[in-house]
């Protein structure tokens, strides 16, 4: 084999990888703008996909990527063909979620990470995956005190708790209406508080956020929505 063929051997092993896993996906990918419902192609919803964020979850981002939360957590929910049924909200997934109603939610879709500097889409899955993380905790509270001691709710937990995000300090007057573990094993003690910092606030807020329940638009390839199903108690209605 003659030296010239064996370098274009190797130039093509190299780029045709490269130009198909990067370069296509960046052409295709990288001009993507959020695209408006339409109601005449049968969208229910106003507005624009996908919903926009908050200047305080878009602060919360940037601490979730600052504290590798995303080496962790994943924020993909893969589509049915990938065998089962997808990842679409699973109750028992994480075991912490038997008291929640289970909630089918879409696949995850290149527009969820749009205006990202960094998709979160994640490393790997060492914790639950967090796409639909919002449902998760019914309140703010409860995610800060997980943001402070993931082992309170699990004692097997592996999730690092992020208490250099929160502030031990002297009561004064009024405890804090956001203080966490004011009792039981984690309180910090007689005449002290824990309250947590801007930034966990902002955390928590990102987090609340994490909900894919903005049905993807029909021009997208979203699913029409399906009619209202009969109340059970209603009675029939009368033959047209
Ligand atoms: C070392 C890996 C790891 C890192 C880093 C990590 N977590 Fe976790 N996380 C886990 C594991 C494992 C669980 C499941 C155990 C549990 O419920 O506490 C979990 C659970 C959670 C849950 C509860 C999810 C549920 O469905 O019950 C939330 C919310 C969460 N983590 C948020 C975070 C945030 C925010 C960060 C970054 C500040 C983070 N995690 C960093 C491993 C990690």
């Amino acid at each position: 084999m003659s030296l010239k063929s064996l370098l274009l051997g190797l130039l093509a092993t190299f780029a045709a990888p490269w130009l198909l896993l990067i370069v296509r996906p960046y052409g295709s990918l990288a001009s993507l703008a959020p695209v408006a419902y339409n109601e005449e192609a049968g969208d229910e919803t106003k507005g624009f996909f996908p919903p926009t964020r908050s200047a305080d979850q878009a602060r919360g981002q940037q601490i979730y990527f600052a504290q590798g939360c995303a080496q962790c957590h994943t924020q993909v929910i893969r589509p049915q063909y990938v065998g089962g049924d997808g990842d679409e909200f699973k109750r028992n997934w994480g075991e912490a979620q038997e008291a929640l109603a289970p909630k089918r939610t879409r696949q995850t879709s290149p527009y969820d990470y749009l205006g990202e500097s960094f998709a979160a889409i994640g490393q790997r899955r060492n914790g639950p995956d967090l796409a639909n993380g919002g449902f998760r905790f019914a309140t703010r509270q409860q995610f800060l005190e997980h943001l402070y001691a993931p082992q309170a709710r699990h004692e097997w937990s592996s999730c690092p708790p992020q208490r250099h995000l929160f502030k031990t300090r002297v009561i004064q007057g009024q405890p804090s209406r956001m203080a966490v573990f004011s009792q039981g094993k984690y309180a910090p003690g007689e005449g002290l508080e824990i309250v947590p910092s801007t930034e966990a606030l902002d955390l928590v807020d990102y987090l609340l956020a994490l909900r894919r329940n903005a049905p993807l638009p029909i021009s997208l390839g979203g699913e029409k929505p399906a009619p209202a199903a009969p109340a059970a108690s209603a009675p029939a209605a009368p033959a047209k």
